[in-house]
């Protein structure tokens, strides 16, 4: 049965969820699943914006079929090509046999990468500022480098004022019907999944989003549709303000977050025992996460939040935690900066952990290290015991 909802008159949400899927590309755990957002605009021509992913092709393409009821379908604008959005690009070229592509060109050279499809006269290639008439409604392109991948463009629909962002703005989660930000509690319910999706899937790229926050300031948006979650048409300006922050790696909460690896409990002993320290000392928002347990994507989430940052680890083969190696590795690849920092190392014989954590923290831009490395010999004992107050008080200080 078709399962749709109107954005607007005539702009239909043709889109469909994933509640199966255990990880997103593969990676990254969706326990509230993730919807593969695709609209259909009905004018004198039609015009689908992006497909969806394999996983949904039975409920996507009835969807799509019955919206059309009997039109043929004009134009598939494909604002993004992972496999995720575009999976059933080859399908639709064969089921609607006068459909045009419309992309960037590199989004077309990716078509013929992906799909075993003959192209000849099926594309029309757009670049920034390009339009394309529908009727009442107008398409019109701007390029997105990297947000997510380089032949990405999002599309304004300029009667609506609608703005088709693709990965931006997104969010894991599958949509529970309520399609739209103002159905939803998104700061309860979907904020941390956003932030998620965000730093995890577009983090690297903080300074390409900032050039599509720049031409989205010069637009008149009304609405924000994205591939992935709610829809916004309202409080964009909540939104517009997060995407700036993290994409300029500004932290959201002045908050404190302890990151610790622990093979018997010693360390994770001086974790909690930092823990309390800084709550006797007033500090509300602290947190703090086994990184053996807690899966390394919403670690990373938690580091674009919180302004400080301890690293807690033992030694192991002579070298660092394999899962604090981990985090302190996708830190880099997200490019996080702009953070203040802790270390506290154990190390029963030659203790490493710290001299590696520091190293792999100068990598980052604009991290400030407060004080030496606290050293554990295999449990804690009253002179590190002393320390963890001093660094509390800093912490708490410089919070
Ligand atoms: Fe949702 Fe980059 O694809």
């Amino acid at each position: 049965m078709v399962c749709t909802r109107e954005v607007c008159k005539n702009i239909v949400w043709v889109g469909a969820n994933d509640r199966r899927l255990n990880l997103f590309e593969n990676l990254f755990p969706i326990p509230r699943g993730v919807s593969y957002n695709s609209y259909l605009i009905l004018d004198d021509k039609t015009a689908l914006m992006d497909t969806a992913d394999v996983s949904v092709n039975h409920q996507f393409f009835e969807n799509v079929e019955q919206t059309l009821a009997g039109r043929p379908l004009d134009y598939l604008i494909v604002n993004h090509m992972e496999p995720d959005h575009c999976s059933q690009i080859g399908d639709f070229l064969r089921h609607y046999p006068q459909m045009k592509v419309v992309a960037s060109v590199k989004a077309i050279q990716l078509i013929g990468q992906f799909h075993d499809v003959d192209l000849e006269g099926r594309t029309i290639s757009v670049k920034e500022n390009d339009e394309l008439a529908l009727g009442n409604h107008t398409l019109r392109f701007y390029m997105a480098p990297m947000v997510h991948w380089p032949e990405v463009m999002v599309s304004y629909e300029t009667n609506e004022k609608i703005l088709f962002s693709a990965d931006a703005f997104g969010s894991f989660g599958a949509l529970p019907g309520c399609l739209f930000n103002d159905e939803v509690n998104f700061d309860r319910d979907w904020l941390d999944d956003a932030r998620r999706y965000y730093t995890n899937i577009v983090g690297k790229y903080g300074p390409q989003v900032q050039a599509v926050l720049k031409k989205a300031a010069g637009l008149d948006i009304r609405t924000i549709c994205p591939l992935h979650g709610p829809i916004w048409r309202s409080n964009l300006d909540y939104l517009l303000g997060k995407y700036d922050k993290w994409s300029r790696y500004e932290p959201e909460d002045r908050a404190v977050t302890i990151f610790y690896a622990s093979m018997y409990g010693d360390t994770q002993n001086a974790a909690d025992l930092l823990a309390v320290q800084l709550a006797d000392k007033g500090i509300r928002d602290v947190r703090v996460y086994d990184v053996s347990v807690t899966h390394v994507s919403q670690l990373i989430a938690e580091a674009f939040r919180c302004s400080h940052l301890v690293f807690a680890s033992p030694t192991y083969n002579n070298g660092l935690y394999p899962a604090m190696e981990a985090l302190l590795r996708d830190m880099k690849a997200l490019n996080l900066q702009n953070r203040t920092a802790a270390i506290i190392e154990n190390g029963s014989w030659a203790p490493q952990a710290g001299k590696i954590m520091r190293c792999m923290l100068e990598e980052l831009k604009d991290i400030t290290i407060l004080d030496e490395t606290i050293t554990i010999r295999s449990s804690l004992k009253q002179p590190q015991a002393d320390q963890l107050a001093g660094l509390a008080d800093k912490l708490a200080a410089s919070v």
